[in-house]
């Protein structure tokens, strides 16, 4: 086993990354069910566009076009999504990427998933009706 960690610089990388983020996400009792009971989505069919964001977003190729926010809107709006959500969703990816992945990139990663995170429950905060 060769110890040094690579960082992220390929497609394969990131589906490497979305393999076992996903992976997390789906056997921890505390968020797994937004995805298989609230959202029910297909996981294969899933893992390629949320590839395609973090292609866009970490390796500059333009090949993510939905509206990522309004995605977590609407799925707001089916189950709350909680400070403690976005808590484990960054706990899970974090340790993703720290498990697989070393770099500059890898920590770009990071902050991005911070900030993207940050923007939702501030969108969510403010959507909260009165
Ligand atoms: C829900 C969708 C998204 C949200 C809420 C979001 C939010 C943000 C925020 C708050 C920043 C500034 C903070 C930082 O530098 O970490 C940022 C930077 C950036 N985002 Fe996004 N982002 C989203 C999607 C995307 C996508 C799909 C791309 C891919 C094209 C992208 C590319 C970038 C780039 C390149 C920067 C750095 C800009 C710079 O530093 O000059 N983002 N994003
Ligand atoms: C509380 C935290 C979060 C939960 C529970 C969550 C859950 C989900 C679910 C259930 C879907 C599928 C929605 C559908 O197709 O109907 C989804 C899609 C997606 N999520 Fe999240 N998410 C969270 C945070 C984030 C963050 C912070 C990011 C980005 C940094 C992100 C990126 C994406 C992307 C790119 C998709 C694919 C959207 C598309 O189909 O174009 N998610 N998420």
């Amino acid at each position: 086993m060769n110890n040094i960690k690579r960082d992220i610089t390929t497609r394969e990388d990131i589906e490497l990354l979305m393999n076992n983020f996903y992976e997390r996400l789906l056997t921890d009792e505390n968020i797994n069910y937004i995805f298989t009971d609230v959202a029910k989505i297909d996981m294969k069919a899933h893992i390629p566009v949320i590839a395609d964001f973090w292609e866009s977003v970490l390796l500059h190729k333009n090949v993510y076009h939905n509206n990522a926010m309004k995605i977590h809107m609407d799925l707001n709006d089916k189950t709350s999504l909680t400070q403690n959500h976005f808590d484990i969703w960054l706990k899970h990816f974090n340790n993703t990427v720290d498990g697989l992945f070393e770099g500059v990139t890898a920590l770009l990663a990071k902050q991005r998933a911070k900030s993207v995170a940050t923007v939702m429950q501030i969108k969510i905060a403010q959507n909260k009706k009165p």
